[in-house]
């Protein structure tokens, strides 16, 4: 159930683990009002992945990995005991909730090896400290990611896309990391961020993230990426990425490969940063990875008031392949693949 809304306060807990539930700060209602949803079923935590209330790959892995602590839990309260056959219900929903971003089930695949081993009080607390675990190794990737990406940058402006920053990940972002480093080194003098359509996560929580930390941020139209280049020839488009294939193909916010072959061709540099979470080894190319298609209606209607006449057809898929011949660095905790190949690929995950 939503509770508690108002103005954001000035630090706020966006995936915050109270011991017997999961509190969820929705994004959906930013920038407007700080509202939370509380979860204390697996099935919750699902629900609130499918509906946005938390989004981006690596936020939505911690929040499933959450999940299934709760559904541990309830097996336990219900059976006495903890068992993977227990939970395997709730563990479908939760890998069913979104099938682009690899992270949710690279987490529960990790939660998983653990179920079934132990006493089961002292199961719940390891499995507990796991999920915390996730969360505290993705915040250091991203510090990691930070330095490394920023090493990349020369001064000037830079673009991005979506939202990568704490919000959809444990904290401090992974493309947005490299923004906030690059900032904090003096590299960075104007970020360029698009709005995206349809759910506007660059306009409601980019810019809402830098404008908090006084970082100057541009809004633009997604339209108006070509246009933007030609006028602050940023050096560096710097986007997250949902999944990576095995051949370097990255799979991010519909639009990324629209911003990638622009960049291109206006001689601007494409870094794609991601944990090595992110990467599926198992999937050759971009063209085996599921990309999620959402409903109708979040093209058909801005702000709750439908904008499209009736009976006009949509298709809306909301990630989208960029070929890893446009990409010129993928930037990982564990070093850089630049340029990215399927060799590179394989000595990040060695
Ligand atoms: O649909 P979303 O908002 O979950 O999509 C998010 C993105 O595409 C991000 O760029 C990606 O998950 C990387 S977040 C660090």
């Amino acid at each position: 159930m939503p509770e508690a809304s108002g103005p954001v306060s000035e630090t706020y807990s966006h995936i915050d683990w109270r011991g017997d539930a999961l509190r969820l700060l929705d994004q959906r209602e930013l920038p407007a009002a700080e509202v939370y949803v509380t979860c204390t079923t697996a099935l919750q935590v699902a629900a609130a992945i499918r509906d946005m209330v938390v989004r981006g790959a690596p936020a939505i892995g911690i929040t499933a990995a959450y999940g299934a602590v709760l559904a541990a839990r309830c097996a336990l309260q219900a059976h006495g005991r903890i068992d993977l056959r227990l939970v395997a219900g709730d563990m479908r929903e939760l890998a069913d909730a979104r099938p682009t971003a690899v992270n949710l089930s690279w987490a529960l695949a990790y939660m998983a090896q653990r179920i079934g081993s132990g006493g089961a009080d002292e199961l719940l607390v390891s499995l507990e400290q796991q999920a915390r675990d996730i969360q505290a190794r993705d915040i250091a990737a991203n510090r990691r990611m930070g330095e490394l990406g920023a090493a990349l940058l020369a001064s000037g402006a830079v673009i991005t896309h979506c939202n990568t920053g704490t919000l959809a990940t444990g904290g401090y972002g992974t493309a947005l990391g490299v923004i906030r480093t690059g900032v904090a080194q003096g590299k960075i003098g104007r970020v360029l961020a698009s709005e995206t359509r349809p759910w506007l996560q660059g306009a409601r929580l980019t810019a809402w993230e830098l404008s908090r930390e006084e970082i100057d941020v541009t809004l633009i139209c997604e339209g108006s990426v070509g246009s933007a280049m030609c006028t602050f020839h940023p050096g560096w488009a710097i986007v997250g990425a949902d999944r990576i294939a095995a051949n370097g193909d990255a799979v991010n916010k519909i639009g990324t490969y629209n911003l990638a072959v622009l960049a291109r061709q206006h001689g601007a540099r494409t870094m794609v940063v991601a944990p090595t979470s992110s990467i599926d080894a198992h999937a050759p190319s971009g063209a085996h990875i599921e990309i999620e298609m959402r409903a109708a209606d979040e093209v058909l209607a801005a702000a709750g008031y439908r904008q499209v006449p009736a009976h006009v057809q949509v298709w809306n898929p909301v990630f989208d392949v960029t070929p890893a011949s446009l990409i010129d660095a993928i930037v990982t905790e564990r070093g850089v693949a630049s340029p990215p190949s399927a060799a590179a690929i394989a000595e990040l995950l060695d």
